[in-house]
């Protein structure tokens, strides 16, 4: 059985196109600081399949996770929903997404975005990776009358 929260839909994701598609990416990195090239790759509810790799800076700082370019490409190429996402270090093995990208993730692809945990392991949601989180009902619900 699919862990709760994976529908149907997300389990029939070829998962080793998804994965393959993230190494592909992460040849792309610019990381000559940390040396760790990242890929990701993500499936949009359309089954448009976007990309991104991390770049860094010499403001250590200002680097940019694979995520995030990911994340840019959805938006530029359409918006939309991500349904799945895999994260790799070039390496064919699922990278877990850091904390500042689930938050991310969660906003572009809902607590359902299922996320490669590899071949020995059912996918992961982000709402199962970020539990309790902080959303967009915080500020409606909370914010401050006008
Ligand atoms: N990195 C990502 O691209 N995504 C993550 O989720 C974890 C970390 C990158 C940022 C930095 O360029 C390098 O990995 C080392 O932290």
């Amino acid at each position: 059985m699919p862990p709760e929260g994976i529908s149907d839909l997300e389990i029939e994701i070829d998962w080793v196109a998804l994965r393959a598609a993230a190494d592909e990416a992460a040849r792309h990195a610019y990381a000559p600081y940390s040396r760790l090239q990242v890929g990701a790759a993500g499936l949009a509810d359309d089954g448009r399949l976007v990309v991104g790799c991390n770049v860094e800076n010499a403001s250590y700082g200002l680097t940019l996770c694979a995520e995030c370019g990911l994340v840019s490409a959805l938006a530029a190429s359409g918006g939309g929903t991500l349904v799945a996402l895999s994260v790799t270090a070039g390496d064919g093995r699922p990278l877990a997404p850091c904390g500042r990208c689930r938050q991310l993730l969660l906003e572009h692809g809902g607590e359902n975005l299922a996320v490669d945990w590899g071949p020995d392991a059912p996918p992961r949601t982000i709402g199962e990776l970020l539990p309790g989180a902080f959303g967009a009902g915080e500020l409606s619900d909370r914010r401050k009358a006008t």
